[in-house]
C-alpha cells in the first residue's frame, strides 16, 4: 500500500490506517458496537496482509482492552508497525478523580506510562492528545509530550479534536519554546461532516501537519447498509447506539449517501470505498483511519486504496455534501479566494 510521510515528518504511514476502537468488550460508549477478541486479532492480520501497518488505538478504548490486545497480538510485529495511541480522557470515559484526565505534566507522564504497559512496547510512534483542555497551560502540555520524545517513550506527538485558535497556539507555543510539537492532528471528516474544512485542514496545510482522518464512514452510514425509512439493522454500530439514530436519520445525509451510491454504481464498487476514496483525494490527508468490526469489511474498505475517482465523480460528491460555511467562509469565498 502506497504511504506518506506523516506531515513534514521523515515517518512514512499506509494512507489507511486500523481503527481499534471496536476492539475488547467496552462497557461505556462503544457498548454493544465492538469485536471479540478473536475477531479484533482477525482484523490485525487482515490488515497487515492488506499492507496497513499503521494502527490507531487510546487508552480508553474498551476502558484499556483495545491496547491490551494489540500488545498481545504486536509481540515480534512490533518492528513493523507504526503504533498510535492517546491520552485525556478518564478510563471509562467520564468520572475518575480531578487527576485522573486532563492534559497536565502529571496525567500525560502517568497515562503515557499505563500505555506503555498495555501496549507491552517500550515505545510508541505518536503519541496523541485526545481533545484540547482548556484547564491546562498549553505550555504544560507541550512540555510533558516533548519530555516523552527526549526520553525514547514516544517519537512524535500529535493531537486530536482541538480548535482552530488553540491548535494555532500550540504550534507557535512550541516553536517559540523551541521544542517539538504536534506534527499531526487527528480530525473528523466525511462527506457527512465537513465542518474540519473550515479552521482545522487549512491549518494542516498551514502549518504542514499531517491529517488523519476519525469516523471517515460517518460510524459506518456510508457503507449503505442504512436504508431510508427502515430502522438500523441489527448488529450494527447505529442500532446500538439507538438515542443516536435521530442525527443521522436525515434527508440531507440520505441525499449524499443516494450521490455515494450513484458514483458506486459507476464504478461497480462499494459504498464504503467510495466514501473513503474521496477523502483519499483530499491533498491535505495523510491517512484515514478505517474502522472495522469484522475481516470482511476491512478487505470491503481496503479497496478505496485503488479506486480512482474521477473529476465528475468528486464534483458530484462535493455538491451533494457541501455544507453552509457560515461566516467568514462565505465572505471570503464569495472573493473567489480560499479560506
Ligand atoms: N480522535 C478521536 O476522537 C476519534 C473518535 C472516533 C474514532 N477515532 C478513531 O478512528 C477509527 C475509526 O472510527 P470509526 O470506527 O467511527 O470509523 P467509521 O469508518 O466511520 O465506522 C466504522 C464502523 O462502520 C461499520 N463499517 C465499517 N466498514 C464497513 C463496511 N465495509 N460495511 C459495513 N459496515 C462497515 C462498522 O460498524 P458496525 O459493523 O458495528 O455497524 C465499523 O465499526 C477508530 O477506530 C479510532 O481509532 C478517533
Amino acid at each position: 500500500m502506497e504511504t506518506r510521510n506523516l506531515g513534514r515528518c521523515g515517518l512514512k504511514v499506509s494512507r489507511l490506517c486500523l481503527g481499534t476502537m471496536t476492539f475488547g468488550e467496552s462497557r461505556t460508549f462503544m457498548k454493544g458496537a465492538t469485536s471479540n477478541d478473536e475477531d479484533a486479532r482477525a482484523v490485525l492480520d487482515a490488515a497487515l496482509d492488506a499492507g496497513i501497518d499503521f494502527v490507531d488505538s487510546a487508552n480508553v478504548y474498551s476502558e484499556g482492552r483495545s491496547e491490551e490486545l494489540l500488545g498481545e497480538w504486536l509481540g515480534a510485529r512490533r518492528q513493523r508497525v507504526v503504533l498510535a495511541t492517546k491520552c485525556r480522557f478518564a478510563m471509562g470515559m467520564k468520572g475518575g478523580g480531578p487527576n485522573d484526565k486532563g492534559l497536565s505534566r502529571r496525567h500525560v507522564l502517568e497515562a503515557c506510562e499505563a500505555s506503555l504497559k498495555r501496549l507491552r512496547t517500550d515505545w510508541i510512534d505518536l503519541y496523541q492528545v485526545h481533545m484540547q483542555d482548556g484547564r491546562t497551560p498549553i505550555e504544560e502540555t507541550l512540555r510533558a509530550l516533548d519530555d516523552l520524545v527526549r526520553a525514547g517513550k514516544v517519537r512524535y506527538a500529535g493531537c486530536s479534536n482541538y480548535t482552530g485558535y488553540r491548535l494555532a497556539e500550540a504550534i507557535g507555543v512550541s516553536s517559540s519554546l523551541g521544542i517539538h510539537r504536534y506534527e499531526s492532528q487527528q480530525i473528523q471528516w466525511s462527506l457527512l461532516v465537513r465542518d474540519a474544512e473550515r479552521e482545522l485542514v487549512p491549518a494542516a496545510r498551514a502549518f504542514g501537519m499531517g491529517v488523519l482522518v476519525w469516523s471517515p464512514l460517518a460510524r459506518g452510514f456510508l457503507s449503505g447498509k442504512y436504508r431510508r425509512g427502515e430502522a438500523p439493522p441489527a448488529g450494527t454500530r447505529l442500532a446500538a447506539w439507538k438515542d443516536r439514530w435521530a442525527s443521522f436519520d436525515k434527508e440531507r445525509h440520505w441525499k449524499i449517501l443516494d450521490a455515494v451510491q450513484e458514483v458506486a454504481a459507476r464504478h461497480r464498487t462499494g459504498s464504503a470505498p467510495v466514501a473513503l476514496a474521496w477523502l483519499l483525494q483530499k491533498p491535505e490527508v495523510t491517512s484515514i483511519i478505517v474502522g472495522a468490526r469484522t475481516p470482511a469489511q476491512l478487505r470491503e474498505n481496503v479497496a478505496a486504496a485503488e479506486l480512482k475517482l474521477t473529476p465528475e465523480d468528486v464534483q458530484a460528491l462535493d455538491r451533494a455534501s457541501a455544507p453552509e460555511w457560515g461566516y467568514p467562509y462565505d465572505f471570503i469565498g464569495g472573493f473567489g479566494e480560499p479560506w
